[in-house]
């Protein structure tokens, strides 16, 4: 099972927006698809109770609500989940034992950010935060395994450049870059995807989707390598 967590200590940076968006691609795709919420807030699991029974069905889990642990939410995943997107809530809900579990238990770790000044400052904070309370290293996360995601972007915007300047600096990969639009919005509300809505509603998004979705496929592939040469099948 490939895990892949949201995480970020900003609020509002887009962390439940991309966590049901790749619930519902990857659900879409045929894949058997969990989605943990360890947001105290709820708002992944109320997505999901907004999706029509006639959708690809994803299976939800009110992991906060249920004081579940990171650590062991793989053993309450069906036995065939293929993939599990963790959403996990803003800074001000994440004490050092919880982030800490939430990095021992994730393959792979995104962060959205906003390109604004204020949310970059926060953002340098929180990746210092993860590598020394966090202790990515010792909890087996690699740099090569954290994604950046710059959301809700307005191209050609200074905040936009200034965001990139600052990506580039820190050596972890940026992996997409994602519009702020109202098709987000809009899907959010119906229990979807973007990728549900009509096509001609959102090539653009769809283009910029395709970046996330290719990196994560080569981490998905690097994960069941790993797991092969571990005999872990
Ligand atoms: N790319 C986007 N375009 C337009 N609106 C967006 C986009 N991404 C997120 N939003 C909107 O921004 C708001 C915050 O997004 P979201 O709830 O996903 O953030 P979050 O990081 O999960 O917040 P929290 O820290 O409170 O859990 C929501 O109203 C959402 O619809
Ligand atoms: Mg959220």
């Amino acid at each position: 099972m490939h895990k892949i967590t949201l995480m970020n200590s900003k609020g509002g940076c887009g962390k439940t927006t991309i966590a049901t968006n790749l619930a519902a691609y990857y659900a879409t795709k045929g894949y058997s698809t969990c989605l943990f919420d360890f947001d105290p807030q709820g708002s992944s699991v109320h997505w999901l109770s907004r999706r029509s029974e006639s959708r690809p069905s994803i299976y939800g889990f009110a992991a906060s609500d249920n004081k579940m642990s990171p650590v062991n939410s793989e053993q309450q995943a069906p036995a065939d989940s293929e993939i599990a997107i963790i959403d996990s809530p803003a800074g001000v809900a994440l004490d050092d034992a919880m982030l800490q579990a939430l990095v021992k238990n994730t393959d792979t770790l995104l962060m959205p950010v906003l390109p604004s000044p204020i949310d970059i400052h926060a953002c340098a904070h929180f990746i210092e935060k993860l590598l020394i309370q966090g202790g990515a290293k010792q909890n087996g996360l690699k740099m090569s395994n954290i994604g950046i995601i710059a959301n809700r972007v307005k191209t050609n915007t200074v905040a936009y450049r200034k965001l990139h300047k600052f990506l580039d600096r820190l050596g972890i990969p940026f992996v997409a870059s994602l519009n702020d639009a109202q098709n987000y919005v809009f899907a959010h509300d119906q229990g979807l995807g973007v990728h549900e809505l009509n096509k001609s509603r959102n090539v653009k998004d769809q283009e910029q989707w395709a970046e996330l979705l290719n990196w994560l496929d080569t981490k998905a592939l690097e994960h069941s390598d790993m797991n092969k040469q571990a005999g872990n099948f």
